[in-house]
């Protein structure tokens, strides 16, 4: 197969990591016959840096051109610390959301058997703990209309009734292929918004009635997630809860830098790890590439390479399986390998597996 894939490493540690995920690819490409080719572009405070936006035009015109996008991370410091900046990377990362309308996030919460004790849960309650997290990603409060002045400010939490039926399609249709079962996490009891998102939702039921559907407020699912992880299959939910919420699951794996996720929409897909650009990590070579290089498989899923992207799992399970593994989940005593030392394992392993 021939892909064109866009590829935005971002700020902080983005670079180090892509490198990996990018070296990943390319062994697949060579195993398996594939020719994968790779346009970069600028993001995040690199693009501000460089040509005063964080999404440029050319960069949408290279992720509009290419068949998926590869992206690491954005973010830096210096915009968080100065309050009165104009532009700010972040604002990319919507932009880039909005323009290639990006409206469903698809955050996997798995759990490696070997990684239990990371995670702050006990061992028990985790195992066997896999579902997915289907956030909305182009509208809410996000994207709703802003004020702010001295002694005022809101943000609207607005969804209309079509952004709310493709998204919750998407889950449904999800769902149909795992274990069918859905939980819709809202503020029901609260939020208009959150009303017409149920309303839609049990509507909607009727056209998938082997998925069993069920409805949850969002400060309950906080609690049930870590209480009863294994409960869930899959969630949907709007763009903010989805956001808090995934930073949430994302202790159940024990690392953020295991987390991969896509971004699916209107135009090209886009695939990049939950985690952020970690500015203090930058240039240390500690920074951990599996979640940047399981974006990559599930780049290559998402265009039913699925036994190349069964083979990256394979191998990035024997590098947690021998050891092989970045500070952060090594084990006491263990020794510890770099960003580079654990992409080139998993790449080798690609080659002679
Ligand atoms: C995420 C991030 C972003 C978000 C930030 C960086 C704007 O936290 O992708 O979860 O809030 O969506
Ligand atoms: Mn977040």
């Amino acid at each position: 197969m021939n892909l064109k894939i866009a590829v935005l490493a971002g700020d902080g540690i983005g670079p180090e990591i892509m490198k990996q995920g990018v070296a990943v690819l390319n062994e697949v490409a060579d195993k398996f016959n594939h020719k994968f080719t790779y346009t970069e572009a600028l993001c995040g405070a690199h693009a501000i840096d460089a040509v005063g936006d964080p999404f440029p035009e050319d960069t949408f015109n290279v992720c509009m051109d290419a068949d998926a996008v590869l992206f690491a991370a954005v973010g830096d410091p210096k915009f968080d610390n100065n309050p009165s900046a104009k532009v700010r990377p972040e604002q990319g990362l919507l932009a880039m959301r909005k323009k290639l309308g990006l409206f469903a996030n698809v955050r996997p919460v798995a759990t490696f058997e070997c990684l239990l004790h990371k995670s702050p849960l006990k061992d028990e309650l985790l195992k066997g703990a896999d579902f997915v997290v289907i956030r909305e990603l182009t509208g809410g409060m996000y994207f709703g209309e802003k004020y702010q002045d001295n002694d005022k400010a809101y943000d609207t939490d607005i969804y209309t009734r079509p952004e709310i039926e493709r998204i919750l399609k998407v889950a449904f249709d999800t769902a149909m292929k795992r274990n069918k079962h859905l939980t819709v996490v809202d503020k029901a009891n609260v939020l208009a918004s959150s009303r017409l998102w149920r309303l839609i939702a049990k509507e909607m039921e009727t056209s998938y009635p082997e998925v069993n559907t069920d409805y949850m407020f969002i400060d309950n699912a906080s609690m049930r997630v870590l209480t009863e992880p294994t409960f869930f299959d899959v969630i949907v939910t709007e763009n903010t809860f989805g956001d808090i919420l995934t930073d949430e699951t994302s202790c159940i794996t024990g690392s953020m830098g295991l987390q991969p996720s896509a971004s699916l929409g209107e135009h090209t897909p886009l695939f990049e790890p939950v985690h952020g650009s970690w500015p203090q990590a930058t240039g240390k070579n500690i920074a951990n590439p599996i979640a940047q290089i399981l974006s990559a498989a599930m780049l290559l899923e998402h265009f039913g390479l699925n036994t190349e992207g069964q083979l990256i799992r394979k191998a990035v399970n024997a590098s947690l399986d021998a050891n092989v593994r970045t500070p952060e989940i090594q084990v006491e005593n263990g020794n510890t390998y770099g960003t580079t030392e654990v992409g080139k394992w998993i790449a080798d392993y690609i080659k002679n597996n």
